[in-house]
């Protein structure tokens, strides 16, 4: 394969990035544009050489070959984009969260797998350098392994802004499937460990804008006992945004106090902070770039696939179980299918 052709789908906000980042790559080109909006997909032909558009995958996989899709639509309502997909053998990147439920992922996972098509997910919070810098932390070698943590985000999301997607006002729990999902995702990667027990608590602030609950209160137990005490809102009264993610290890702390960066660690009796040092990223573009070129590889050489749905469900699991434990009062483990109850902790 000399070029991996990409249609993408779903011509939107997140859109933006994926266009730049294919168009960057001498070894990958857009050869298809899909959107429910005519004048999004005139728009977007027009400033691609040669590609195709259409208002649906099907209708755009008859008139060109490709390798692969990205599907950078809103996550409910996709199983004509995966059947599409699958009966063209186009691997897939969707964004996440790969579905609004866990049973419409499950179902996605397994079209994939019944038609040999693989099926990635675009978590690219895994790609930053601060989250490698991070996990590499907390080996026994360095900081020790974790017992206790907390992971802050608050935030004004402005939804009405015109640069960002609209669908997350009316969605029920936009918080957690839109945004926690990314912190429940980076959780299990940098801890490398999985929710054993869940409780939560899912409310909206009276000036919320969103019609979902917008803060999440979470106390997640995972495997080996480490024990992380998340808040995360849409709706945090002030402009500014905090992120502060603080892990405890048996040597000290490591603090993340921002999305992107600034990244330090402490022995118990240091005075301050060590700062980590990083690269310098472009936010949203260089981490999705770099989970494209695992993709990418992925569907060129037979390397590993990135971020596969089928490990995707798990962090699913764990927003459906926030939404559980909120409405039942108890804890639930998210691990066990149909989100068996366990007792109150
Ligand atoms: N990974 C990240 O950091 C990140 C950041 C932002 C958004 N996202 C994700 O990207 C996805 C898209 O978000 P967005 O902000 O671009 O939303 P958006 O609403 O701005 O864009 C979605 C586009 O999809 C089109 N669309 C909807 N249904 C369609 C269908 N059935 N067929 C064809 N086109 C359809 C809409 O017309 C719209 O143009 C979501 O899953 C979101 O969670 C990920």
């Amino acid at each position: 394969m000399s070029v991996v052709r990409v249609i993408l789908v779903g011509l939107g906000a997140r859109a933006r990035i994926w266009r730049r980042v294919v168009a960057a790559r001498p070894d990958c080109r857009i050869v298809g544009l899909v959107d429910q909006r005519v004048d999004a997909v005139m728009a977007a032909v027009a400033e691609t050489a040669g590609a195709v558009g259409g208002a649906t995958l099907a209708e755009v996989t008859a008139r060109v070959a490709a390798d692969a899709v990205i599907l950078s639509t809103p996550p409910g309502g996709r199983d004509d984009q995966i059947a599409a997909a699958c009966a063209a053998g186009l691997a897939i990147l969707a964004e996440k969260p790969l579905a609004d439920s866990v049973e419409a992922a499950e179902a996605h996972v397994a079209t994939a797998a019944r038609a040999g098509v693989s099926l990635a997910v675009g978590l690219n919070f895994r790609y930053l350098a601060v989250t490698r810098a991070l996990k590499a932390l907390l080996t026994p070698e360095q900081m020790g392994r974790p017992e206790f943590a907390h992971f802050t985000y608050e935030r004004w999301r402005d939804g009405r802004l015109p640069h960002l997607n609209k669908y997350p006002l009316t969605m029920d729990h936009p918080m957690l499937w839109e945004q926690s999902i990314h912190h429940f995702d980076l959780m299990r990667f940098v801890y490398d460990a999985e929710p054993t027990t869940i409780s939560a608590r899912t409310f909206n602030p009276s000036w919320s804008m969103y019609r979902g609950d917008a803060n999440v209160s979470a106390l997640i137990i995972f495997t080996g006992g480490l024990e992380v005490t998340y808040q995360g809102t849409w709706a945090g009264n002030w402009q500014p945004m905090t992120f502060n993610w603080r892990t405890e290890t048996p040597h000290g702390v490591v603090i993340q106090a921002d999305m992107f960066g600034a990244l330090g660690y402490a022995r118990r009796d240091d005075a301050a902070l060590t700062p980590v040092t990083l690269p310098a990223v472009e936010p949203w573009v260089d981490d999705a770039a770099a989970l494209f070129d695992d993709f990418a590889a992925h569907v060129r050489d037979g390397a590993p696939l990135p971020c596969p749905g089928t490990d995707h469900v798990r962090s699913l699991r764990m927003v459906a179980a926030c939404i559980e434990s909120s409405m039942t009062g108890r804890a639930v483990d998210p691990r066990v299918p149909g989100l068996q109850r366990t007792s109150p902790s």
